[in-house]
């Protein structure tokens, strides 16, 4: 099994020409997703200047690890959450929806675009329970949608919600098509440029990255989990969960699947130059906490197996979304007045139609308009919890987070450098010194202080995917001690094996 995307494989990234850093943009996108580039061009197109600093490639994130179902029927959603919030989020969902498809249509996109419906289905009683009450919130909220109680999956199902007319594509494709249009209207994109600094003051927000200052009268953090701690406080509200995707190269159902609870097992095919391909994945774990008997690549490959008549992964690869305390994504700025710094996280794995969204209400009020409702900014703003309202949530987060740190470092083992195979890696203590240590082929170590750059919580060794991984926020390190993905921005801090300093 290739562990990378077929996405990589089947699309050409454009060349982002290398520019000098200006002084000053209008604007700086920080990240080059779906969120980062499709408010990026929302906002060239408006007239304003903005530039795209992006730590690694345009897509190479989460964007370019999706399963890229378009649709608004975001598993089990809309029940949890009042009418008035689930009609809200709906909608600005649909705002989302639509912007994709009319870039798609209105630039002629290649990017595989193709109508499907989407189905919610039941595989036990408490998973019945829960499409029935999804049903219920549709109802409600006029969304038209309809049971069944048999799909093309070529398993039994108790029952399936169907939201017919949503849609699927090649994520790459249609991303990197957003970024050749930016670099054609002359918006630079400054790739392997990572942001490592955010200053503001009352005039403007100055960004510190890899490769010089520029200055900025607003800044859009879309990194996924924000590189800023205050005034957010996302640390307190805003955990990753990480899954697992498997190709197969075969034919798929007609139709976009998930189920309703735990492990998730979402299901869709996808035709490339004319071959068939079947898409499952899911099985998912907050990142740092990969050991569980249903998480990561073995139950996937056990669920092809039964499922799927001993389907083969042809690529298999795994990455990891924002989960916010309210199921609503935090959207918009941070700030009460002055100089603006706009975030956009917490999809929960249903980041095509809500990044649209994003961009939409980001772009907006950068430029002042008022084309998107004051309720759909307020309800997704970032600043809707204070902390007496959201007392439980932020404890809750708070105490994981604790949690993960005490017990992170009780559980720590003492060990040996000599019981580590090569070319693994272990999480251990040394001397009284906890470590991060890789073992590679040669029998060579590279060790690291065990301990987060970002807040300090203890590491985990990732064996699925050979990483150091952090359970509070979700940074993950190589076994070189660099970043995999934030909010961690430095690498880890080189040890001595023997000593442990
Ligand atoms: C396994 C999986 C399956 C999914 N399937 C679906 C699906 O079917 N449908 C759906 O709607 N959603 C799905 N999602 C969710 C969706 O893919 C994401 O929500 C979405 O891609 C997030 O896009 P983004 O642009 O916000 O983040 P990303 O694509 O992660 O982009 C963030 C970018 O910021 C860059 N960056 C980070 N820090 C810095 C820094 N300091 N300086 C500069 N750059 C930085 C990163 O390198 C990255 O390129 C799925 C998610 C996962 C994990
Ligand atoms: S990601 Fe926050 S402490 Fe590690």
């Amino acid at each position: 099994m290739e562990k990378r995307p077929l996405w990589f494989d089947t699309a050409k990234k454009p060349q982002c020409p290398a520019m000098p850093i200006d002084k000053v943009y209008d604007v700086i996108v920080v990240g080059a997703g779906i969120t980062g580039i499709t408010t990026a061009l929302l906002l060239a197109e408006s007239g304003i200047k903005p530039a795209v600093f992006e730590a690694n490639e345009v897509g190479s994130g989460t964007s370019g690890h999706t399963t890229a179902k378009i649709t608004v029927q975001h598993g089990v959603r809309l029940s949890k959450l009042s009418d008035d919030k689930a009609a809200v989020y709906h909608n600005a969902n649909m705002l989302g929806f639509n912007l994709i498809k009319s870039y798609a249509v209105k630039m002629k996109i290649i990017c595989d675009y193709e109508t499907q419906d989407s189905y919610l289905y039941a595989l036990n009683d408490e998973e019945e329970r829960d499409v029935a009450k999804e049903s219920a919130a549709c109802e409600r909220l006029g969304i038209e949608t309809h049971m069944v109680f048999e799909t093309p999956l070529p398993y039994k199902i108790r029952c399936a919600l169907v939201l017919k007319n949503q849609a699927q594509f090649h994520p790459l494709k249609y991303l990197y098509a957003l970024a050749a249009k930016l670099i054609s209207m002359g918006v630079p994109i400054h790739e392997k440029n990572k942001a490592l600094a955010i200053e503001r003051d009352e005039r403007s927000i100055s960004v510190v990255s890899e490769k010089g200052s520029a200055r900025a009268n607003a800044v859009v953090l879309a990194t996924g989990y924000p590189m800023l701690e205050f005034p957010g406080t996302f640390f307190l509200r805003l955990h990753q969960q990480r899954s697992y995707l498997a190709a197969i190269r075969q034919p798929g159902p007609n139709g976009m699947f998930i189920n309703a609870g735990e492990p998730v097992r979402s299901v869709r095919s996808h035709t490339l130059d004319g071959i068939p391909w079947l898409l499952a994945g899911g099985f998912g774990h907050r990142t740092g906490k990969e050991d569980g008997k249903d998480a990561g690549y073995e139950p996937l490959e056990a669920f092809l197996n039964v499922s799927f008549s001993g389907a083969k992964a042809v690529y298999g690869w795994s990455a990891q979304d924002g989960r916010t305390l309210d199921h609503i994504p935090y959207i918009g700025g941070i700030y009460d007045d002055g100089p603006q710094v706009y975030v956009a996280a917490g999809y929960d794995k249903w980041g095509m139609t809500n990044s649209a969204a994003a961009a939409l209400m980001i772009a907006d009020d950068i430029i002042g308009g008022n084309q998107i409702d004051k309720e759909i900014k307020s309800v997704f703003s970032p600043k809707r919890f204070s902390p007496v309202s959201a007392a439980g949530g932020f404890i809750k987060q708070a105490a994981e987070a604790a949690y993960e740190f005490t017990a992170g470092n009780a559980s720590m083992p003492d060990g040996s450098l000599d019981d580590i195979e090569p070319g693994t890696g272990a999480v251990i203590r040394l001397n009284g010194k906890a470590l991060a240590v890789y073992k590679d082929e040669n029998g060579h170590i590279s060790a690291f202080k065990a301990h987060c750059t970002h807040l300090g919580c203890p590491l985990e060794y990732n064996r699925q995917e050979r990483s150091f991984d952090c359970a509070c926020h979700g940074s993950r390190f190589s076994m070189t001690g660099d970043v995999i993905e934030g909010p961690a921005i430095k690498p880890l801090t080189r040890a001595d094996a023997e000593t442990g300093l």
